[in-house]
């Protein structure tokens, strides 16, 4: 499977298995049949409350550990030095490994000492325990401050990204930065099969419209996506789209798609740019 590989450590599929809502044996069962499959990215997160079910997986299913990439996560209501430490401590623990390949900042807040928690995340790191590090849902005012003025070696950001939600600035910045962007709800949460353009694209080609979302993410130069899927029939599909080929017509018609149908912002969102 294409890899995206950074400066930063970052080695990373570009397709990943995204694992919330999952808990518990479904996910335990959907993450060992993902790996049977060939997925070898892993996206979870301490809120998700399944890395013990995804460290479950992984110590049963056949593939090596270090043959898996592992994304985990910590919540904004832990990033004080001690509560971030802690909750590293414990996603090690349930995922039952002594690194993650990375680890992101769920969610910034404003009840945080910046440069502290990046201190902090930059420290786990530098300890080899992380092995490379990074940030989700942050605007681009926030990665300018971290990434440009404090110099956090960031080798990934998260953020919601597919056909219905553009997010060209923060590519641009990824970009420059030598950072991976991953993309999260990459299926618009299935709705891109109700989208009727995507839907003629994807009768032109055979395919699912759910392949055609998917590959228009893969087909973009370091952007990676984290589809979840928990039956093997989707998983499959998705892991098919990279056998799509989509040419500059469909391009053009998904480029013409509105791009501002942002589907995930709680109550703690920051002001998006
Ligand atoms: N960093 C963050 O703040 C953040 C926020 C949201 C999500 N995420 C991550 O991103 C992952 C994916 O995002 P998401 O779950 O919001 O949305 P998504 O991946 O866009 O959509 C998931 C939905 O699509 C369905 N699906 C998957 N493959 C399909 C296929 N081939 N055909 C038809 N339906 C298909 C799934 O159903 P089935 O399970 O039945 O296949 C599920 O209902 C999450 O699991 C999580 O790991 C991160």
């Amino acid at each position: 499977m294409q890899r995206i590989v950074n400066r930063h450590q970052l080695d990373m599929p570009k397709l990943g298995l995204g694992t919330w809502p999952m808990v518990g044996e479904e996910c335990t069962r959907a993450v060992v049949q993902a790996l049977e499959l060939g997925y070898r990215h892993i996206d979870t997160a301490a809120a998700y409350n399944n890395e013990d079910a995804v460290g479950q997986a992984l110590a049963q299913s056949s593939v090596p550990r270090e043959h898996v990439h592992v994304t985990s996560k910590v919540w904004w209501d832990r990033l004080s030095p001690a509560d971030m430490r802690a909750s590293f401590d414990n996603t090690l623990r349930a995922l039952r490994s002594d690194y993650v390949d990375l680890f992101l900042i769920h969610w910034p807040t404003q009840d945080w000492d910046l440069a502290r928690t990046i201190d902090t995340l930059v420290s786990f790191k530098e300890e080899g325990r992380a092995r490379a590090i990074g940030v989700a849902n942050f605007p681009l005012a926030l990665l300018r401050e971290v990434v440009e003025d404090m110099k956090a070696p960031l080798a990934a950001m998260q953020v919601e990204y597919h056909v219905a939600l553009g997010q060209v600035k923060l590519l641009d910045f990824a970009r420059r930065h030598d950072m991976a962007l991953i993309a999260y709800s990459p299926l618009a949460r299935n709705s891109v099969a109700q989208m009727p353009e995507i839907q003629r694209i994807a009768a032109k080609h055979d395919v699912p419209p759910t392949q055609i979302a998917l590959k228009w993410l893969l087909d973009q130069q370091d952007v990676a996506a984290v589809p979840k899927a928990g039956g093997r029939a989707n998983q499959l599909s998705n892991l098919q789209s990279f056998n799509l080929l989509l040419d500059d017509e469909d391009r053009e018609t998904i480029a013409a798609l509105p791009k501002d149908q942002r589907l995930v912002s709680p109550p703690f969102a920051p002001q998006w740019d």
